[in-house]
C-alpha cells in the first residue's frame, strides 16, 4: 500500500506513491508538467526542482548542479527517489497561482513631512503573501506584487510549522531566513517595476497571524504550540528592517501590529480596522478563512473574536484530488437533475486537473443537494457516477479520465467529505460560542462580511448551505476582498491608524475555543450537513 505524500507546491497537488518512486513519476501521476527533455535518462538537466527533505545528491545531480543548488535543495526529478513524505516545489510555476489582491479602498489618514517617500504594506498569509507599494504623502497605491509564502515548503499549516521551528536545528532561523528571503524578492520587483529607489523606502508595516509574526521575527514560538496557544510577543513591534535580512537602507523602519491573542494576529487588526467593525451599530460576523479560520463578531461594536482551526482542506490539502486555485483548478461545480455530468468550470479553462476550496465547498452542497451524500455525510450509491473505487473507497466520479484531456480522474471520496465536514463545523462552532458569548442566536446576524482569498471565491450559497457561513439573507453576505492587506496599508501610512489599531486591539474580547466549555458540544453539533 502506498503511504508515502509528495505534495507538489505551489498548486498543493498531492499523491501518495510507493516507497523508490521518483518525483518525475509521481509529477506525472497528478498530471503535473516538469521539463523532462531527456525523458528521465538524467542526462538534460533540465527537470530541476526543490526537495523539503532533499535526500544525499545523485550523480546526475552532482553533474548538472551547482554546489550552491545542491545546498539549496535542488534535484533533478527524475532521479530523486521518494522514500519519504516530500515537498516538492516546481520553479517557475508560481505566476500561475490565484492570489486575492484586491482590496476594497479605503481613505485612510496620512501623516505630514512624508513627500517624495514611499512605503510597503505587507499582508503575510500562511499561504501567500501580497506586498502593496504607496506614495505615503498622497496614499497613492503605485504598484502591487504577489507570492505564495515560500515556508510552505516546510510544511501547509501554521502547526507543522512550529513544529518545524521548534524541533529542527536552526528551525526558527530557517523559516526567518525562508520568508524574509521571499519578501525581499517582492520589494525588488516593486522597485523593479516603479521609479521608486531603495532609498525612498521608509516605511514596511506587516500584518499576520501571530505565527506568522512570531516565524517573521524568529520569536519563541513555543507557547503557540502548545494549549492554550499563546503568543510570546503581544504589543506591537517598530524596529529597523534590516535587523531581520531586509534589503533596505538604514533609515527604514519596519511595523507590526499588536496581536490580540491565540493565533488572531495582525492581520484580524487589519481586517477590524479597514472594516471599522468598532463603529457598527448592527451584528456583523466577519470571517477570514484561511488555514486558520479567524471569526470577529462585532455585536454594535464590541468586539469579540477566535481562532477556528479549520486545518488546510478548504486550500485542498487533505483532499485526494485537491489543489490551490492555480490552473487547472476546478473553481466552480454544479450538478444538473437531468444530466450525469456535473457543470464545472476551471481556471485557465484547461485541463482539470484537481478541486480548489471553492469547488469543494459547491461539490458538499450540491451532493447533499442531490441527496448523493445525507446530513450525516454519508455518500450513498444514488448516481451512477457514485463507485467503491478499490483504493480510495466510496468516490463520487467529478471527472472520468475520459473526460479530461490529461486522462487525470478526478474523484471526491467519502473521506475528502468528512474533512469539508471537520473544517467547517470548525467555523461554524467559533461563530455559535461568540453569538453564545453575548447572548445572541446565528439568526441575529445582520451581515457577513468574507475576508480573504477563500471568502472572496466561494458561492455564498453554497457555503450558507453547508453551514459554513450563518444563514442570512445572501445580500447581506458581502465580500470585502483582501481586508487585512487593506488594513496593512493604513498602518503604513499614519501613526493615527497606528494608534487607532492599539486601542481597537486593547478592547477587543477573545474567545479561546479549545478550552470553551461549550465549544465541545457545538463542534459536534455542527458536523451535520442539516441547517
Ligand atoms: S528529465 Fe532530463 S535530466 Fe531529468
Amino acid at each position: 500500500m502506498p503511504a508515502i505524500v509528495v505534495v507538489f507546491e505551489p498548486s498543493g497537488l498531492r499523491v501518495a506513491v510507493v516507497s523508490g518512486t521518483t518525483v518525475l513519476e509521481a509529477a506525472r501521476e497528478v498530471g503535473l508538467h516538469i521539463s523532462s527533455e531527456c525523458g528521465g535518462r538524467g542526462t538534460c538537466g533540465k527537470c530541476r526542482v526543490i526537495a523539503q527533505p532533499a535526500s544525499a545528491p545523485s550523480l546526475q545531480d552532482l553533474e548538472h548542479l551547482s554546489t550552491k543548488e545542491v545546498e539549496d535543495r535542488i534535484r533533478l526529478a527524475c532521479k530523486l527517489k521518494i522514500v519519504e513524505n516530500t515537498r516538492i516545489l516546481i520553479p517557475g510555476n508560481e505566476a500561475f497561482v490565484k492570489i486575492l489582491t484586491k482590496t476594497d479602498s479605503k481613505e485612510w489618514a496620512l501623516d505630514s513631512g512624508l513627500q517624495n517617500q514611499f512605503g510597503i504594506a505587507v499582508d503575510l498569509g500562511t499561504t501567500t503573501i501580497v506586498a502593496y507599494l504607496l506614495d505615503l504623502a498622497t496614499g497613492v497605491q503605485i504598484a502591487q506584487v504577489q507570492s505564495l509564502n515560500p515556508q510552505t515548503a516546510y510544511g501547509e499549516d501554521v502547526m507543522s510549522r512550529i513544529t518545524y521551528a521548534s524541533r529542527e536545528k536552526d528551525g526558527a532561523r530557517t523559516l526567518q531566513q525562508s520568508v524574509v528571503s521571499g519578501l525581499n524578492q517582492l520589494l525588488t520587483k516593486l522597485l523593479d517595476t516603479t521609479e521608486v529607489t531603495v532609498d525612498q523606502l521608509t516605511r514596511i508595516s506587516i500584518v499576520g497571524n501571530t505565527a506568522m509574526h512570531h516565524l517573521l521575527l524568529a520569536a519563541d514560538i513555543n507557547s503557540l504550540g502548545l494549549a492554550p496557544y499563546q503568543p510570546s510577543i503581544v504589543g506591537p513591534t517598530t524596529m529597523n528592517p534590516q535587523e531581520i535580512g531586509f534589503q533596505t537602507t538604514n533609515s527604514s523602519e519596519l511595523y507590526l501590529p499588536p496581536n490580540i491573542a491565540g493565533f488572531v494576529g495582525g492581520d484580524t487588526v487589519g481586517f477590524i480596522l479597514s472594516q471599522r467593525l468598532d463603529l457598527v451599530d448592527d451584528v456583523i460576523i466577519g470571517i477570514d478563512i484561511g488555514t486558520n479560520g479567524e471569526i470577529v463578531l462585532s455585536d454594535q461594536g464590541n468586539l469579540y473574536c477566535c481562532s477556528a482551526a479549520a486545518g488546510p482542506s478548504f486550500e485542498g490539502a487533505t483532499i485526494l484530488h485537491g489543489m490551490r486555485g492555480q490552473t487547472g483548478a476546478i473553481e466552480y461545480l454544479s450538478i444538473s437533475d437531468k444530466d450525469d455530468r456535473p457543470d464545472i468550470s476551471v481556471i485557465g479553462e484547461d485541463s482539470p486537473r484537481g478541486l480548489c476550496g471553492s469547488a469543494i465547498i459547491d461539490l458538499v452542497a450540491e451532493l447533499h443537494n442531490a441527496g448523493i451524500i445525507d446530513n450525516t455525510g454519508r455518500m450513498h450509491m444514488r448516481s451512477k457516477r457514485v463507485i467503491d473505487d478499490e483504493k480510495h473507497g466510496r468516490s463520487y466520479v467529478v471527472v472520468k479520465s475520459d473526460e479530461s484531456m490529461e486522462s487525470n480522474r478526478i474523484l471526491f471520496t467519502q473521506k475528502d467529505v468528512r474533512q469539508v465536514q471537520l473544517a467547517k463545523a470548525a467555523i461554524q462552532a467559533g461563530f455559535r460560542v461568540l453569538l453564545d458569548t453575548v447572548g445572541k442566536d446565528v439568526s441575529e446576524v445582520n451581515r457577513v462580511l468574507l475576508a480573504g482569498a477563500f471568502g472572496n471565491y466561494i458561492r455564498p450559497e453554497s457555503a450558507s448551505a453547508i453551514g459554513l457561513l450563518p444563514r442570512t439573507e445572501i445580500s447581506q453576505v458581502i465580500p470585502v476582498g483582501n481586508a487585512a492587506g487593506e488594513g496593512a496599508k493604513g498602518l503604513l501610512l499614519s501613526k493615527k491608524s497606528r494608534n487607532l489599531a492599539e486601542r481597537i486591539v486593547a478592547n477587543v474580547k477573545y474567545v479561546e475555543l479549545a478550552s470553551h466549555k461549550k465549544f465541545q458540544d457545538v463542534f459536534l453539533d455542527s458536523i451535520s450537513l442539516l441547517q
